[in-house]
């Protein structure tokens, strides 16, 4: 298959490329990436010479029909992703993550090109700290944030290009990932390499929000099964039973670089904050046979924490401006 990755420099869509080139080789991967703040070249070195590279954004009409052309199917991780930069500055959310998604929705209607379309939890909203439910396919969209809002607007445009024009189109909303390639301004990278620099670590309120972690080779594997075996129009909840709260992954972090359990600040909460989120992937388990193989945080945490040690040219660069951003914002 001719693949048209979107957002393949990104922390998600380079662990993708890096999987696909792995473990489908089968597969011709094309990655369309504007490179924006988040994106990073140096995340694809290791498969630089296995495929094909252009940067450009998924807004740009010209260049996205010319690409879905030349492919079978698009998988498209593409956005803005981070909520902290969506309260700062709502704009690139609504350009990136719903022109674009737009803008690939018409190419592929136009040359009859499968989408699957990359989306996250957050679409949801949030549950109580005691709710026994779970997020599933049925539950009723309720964005908090400008990036969340965006993100659902963008699976609902997906749905009507479905119902309204045949587009062959899936969905996936996955929940929390974690591992190698994710860009410092998030919680663990932030975490790990503000101990790495001698800064301490910053807890947004009383750290009791919770998220449901997942590694990225797990997102990544259920992805290419959905490719392959997913059924038109579905959209399928991704997620490990990864429940942690944010206290609790901190401590985790500090033990694992030998750091005392109190080293690190509580900072100014986020506005809006979601309280927690919970996958059910019932879904995908029972209809694809999708099994996470990352079941111990612990593991794929100490994994993640030795990466960024070895990794420092990797994300040294990006380190002190992101940290002047928070710093400026009180967090
Ligand atoms: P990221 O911010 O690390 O990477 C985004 C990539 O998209 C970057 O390479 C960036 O350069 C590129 N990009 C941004 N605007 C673009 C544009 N206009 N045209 C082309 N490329 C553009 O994001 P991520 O964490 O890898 O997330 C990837 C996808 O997965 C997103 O759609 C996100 O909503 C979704 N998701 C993320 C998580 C998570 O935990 N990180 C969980 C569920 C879903
Ligand atoms: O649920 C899926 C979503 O997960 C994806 O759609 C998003 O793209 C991805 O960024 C992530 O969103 P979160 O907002 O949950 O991730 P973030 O890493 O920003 O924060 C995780 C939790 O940690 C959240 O409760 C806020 C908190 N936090 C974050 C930072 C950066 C802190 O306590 N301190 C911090 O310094």
């Amino acid at each position: 298959m001719r693949l048209l990755v979107t957002g393949g420099a990104g922390f998600i869509g380079a662990n993708f490329v890096h999987q696909t080139v792995r473990e489908h080789p089968e597969h011709d991967v094309t990655v369309l990436d504007a490179l924006t703040y988040a994106g990073n070249e140096a995340s694809l070195a290791e498969v630089r010479d296995r495929i094909r590279f252009v940067r450009g954004s998924v807004s740009d009409g010209e260049l996205v029909d010319q690409l879905v052309g030349e492919a079978d199917a698009v998988v498209h991780f593409a956005a803005e992703s981070h909520n902290d930069n969506s309260l700062a500055n709502p704009r690139p959310f609504l350009d990136t993550n719903v022109i674009g998604t737009y803008t690939l929705l018409e190419a592929v209607r136009r040359h009859g090109v499968r989408l699957h379309h990359i989306s996250t939890d957050e679409v949801y909203g949030d549950l109580e700290l005691d709710d026994p439910a779970k997020f599933t396919p049925e539950t009723p969209y309720n964005p908090s944030s400008p990036y969340s809002s965006t993100k659902a607007a963008s699976d609902l445009l997906v749905r009507a290009w479905v119902r309204s024009f045949g587009v062959h189109a899936t969905i996936s909303n996955c929940s929390n990932n974690y591992g190698p390639f994710q860009h410092v301004e998030k919680f663990i990278p932030r975490q790990i390499t503000n101990v790495l620099t001698g800064r301490r670590p910053k807890l947004y309120g009383a750290g009791e929000n919770v998220r449901d972690w997942i590694h990225v080779e797990d997102h990544n594997a259920a992805v290419h099964l959905i490719l392959e075996k997913g059924r038109a129009g579905e959209t399928y909840l991704i997620g490990a039973d990864g429940e942690v709260n944010n206290r609790d992954v901190l401590s985790l972090v500090l033990e694992l670089l030998g750091q005392p359990a109190d080293a690190y600040d509580h900072v100014t909460d986020r506005a809006g904050h979601d309280l927690r989120y919970a996958i059910d992937a019932g879904k995908l388990r029972d209809e694809l046979g999708w099994r996470p193989r990352y079941t111990n945080f612990r593991e794929g945490l100490a994994a993640t924490v030795d990466w960024y040690r070895a990794n420092e040219a990797w994300w040294r660069p990006l380190k002190d401006q992101v940290e002047a951003a928070y710093s400026a914002r009180g967090q």
